[in-house]
């Protein structure tokens, strides 16, 4: 049995010990008693571990190199270009980026990780590679995989049977691109397929959706629509949706209502979607976010994720959520010090109730004893500084711990 001290657990005041036995929480609390083992956290910020619900592992890196630049910076030529160049993919060059994705995201305190997954591909490369490295991995990070067409669910051939197939070899989650489709109608019934199809699985359902700038892309509307009439909603996810950022305040305000009915999930990805919207605009150039907040303050649920890594889309990322949480704040109008405070379950809890491995998450007794520690000693100094990750504890064992950085050289003034 071992015990951490001295823990400023996140949203939990009247804790400051985690008692672990066995890999899992066997109490949190006060005073919780003798152990074989005491770790003094010297009132660290204790969270969940961050969770990263949006990332394309089999897409990593692919944008480094002489010639891979997307020189357009929009979503369309990131298609074209990783088209090309998948056809000389293996699944030993798969595993290589995504295993160095998976190091780099973990060793910034991600412990679970939704990963779309390219099944536009007769051979299945990229699905296979991940199924492997998802059990290779599982004592490290929590994988979850999305049989996604990004070519197409009709533009590219054959895509229906490849999604089937990959949710026969053991794909998560179900995914789609009905903005990508040849036409509304095209979109439209692109979902109503991948949902019967899900439903027909039982799997989760996550779509790229309405990742554009017109206000009038409306897939948002049908996904919605589809997984209400067959009470799908907690299972499925809605990832981008920037054009819901940009559409008509009347008719988002319907939209609300739908969604509390539907309880619908939300994913946005700050850092890219800032980065591949408002290509078309002039000025005013438009942020490429969905509605965070008002999702939020409608009673869905909305994750921020990093969605790629130097890849045809986006030339940065490492996997730091801090990153990706700051920009985001920036960018949805977090401003007031109670909003700021509650901002780590953007990327901790929400993503793991998007993911459904809530019942496993979380520092409560019984469930696995995983948590990470900041270098800070609140949630509000630990977004201001963004503060980095010291330790990640899987199971009850640090994965890693690192200590704080700290000047070599000091003038006396920063001593
Ligand atoms: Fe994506």
């Amino acid at each position: 049995m071992k015990k951490f001290i001295n823990a400023r657990i996140y949203g939990q005041d009247e804790a400051d010990e985690m008692l672990v036995e066995d890999g899992n929480f066997k109490a949190v609390g006060k005073n919780l008693g003798d152990a074989d083992e005491v770790i003094d956290l010297e009132n660290q910020l204790v969270l969940s571990p961050y969770v990263d619900p949006h990332l394309h592992l089999d897409y990593i890196f692919s944008g480094l190199g002489e010639g891979n630049a997307n020189i357009s910076g929009t979503l369309f030529e990131g298609i074209q270009r990783w088209s090309d160049n998948k056809k000389t993919l293996t699944k030993e060059m798969v595993r290589e980026r995504a295993m160095e994705g998976i190091r780099k995201e973990v060793s910034h305190g991600v412990q679970y990780i939704r990963s779309h997954v390219d099944i536009t591909d007769p051979e299945l490369t990229g699905m296979k590679a991940l199924l492997e490295v998802r059990e290779e991995l599982k004592e490290v990070v929590t994988l979850q995989l999305v049989a996604f067409p990004q070519e197409g669910f009709f533009r590219f051939e054959g895509a229906e049977e490849l999604l089937e197939k990959a949710l026969d070899m053991g794909a998560d989650v179900a995914g789609g691109i009905p903005h990508f489709e040849i036409s509304y109608e095209h979109g439209a019934e692109s979902l109503k397929r991948i949902v019967d199809l899900a439903v027909k699985y039982d799997v989760m359902i996550d779509i790229h959706c309405d990742e554009n700038d017109d206000p009038n892309s409306r897939f948002l509307e049908v996904l919605n629509a589809l997984v209400m009439e067959k009470d799908y909603g907690q299972k499925t996810t809605a990832s981008h949706t920037c054009s819901f950022g940009s559409a008509d305040n009347s008719y988002a305000a319907k939209m609300m209502g739908l969604f509390k009915e539907s309880n619908i999930n939300f994913i946005s990805c700050p850092t890219e979607n800032a980065h591949l919207q408002g290509r078309t605009d002039s000025y005013p150039k438009r942020r490429g976010l969905t509605r965070v907040k008002e999702l939020l303050e409608n009673g869905n649920t909305v994750a921020f994720a990093q969605d790629s890594i130097a890849d045809y889309w986006y030339p940065l990322g490492n996997g730091n959520m801090m990153n990706i949480l700051d920009n985001g704040i920036h960018l949805a109008h977090y401003t007031h010090i109670d909003e700021i405070n509650k901002a780590f379950d953007l990327v901790t809890i929400n993503g793991a109730k998007v993911m459904q491995v809530e019942e496993q998450y979380g520092i409560e007794s019984d469930k696995p004893a995983n948590f990470i520690v900041l270098d800070a000693n609140d949630a509000y100094g630990a977004i201001r500084e963004r503060a980095d990750v010291l330790a990640s504890v899987r199971n009850g064992e640090y994965l890693f711990k690192r200590a704080p950085k700290t000047n070599e050289i000091a003038h006396d003034f920063l001593k």
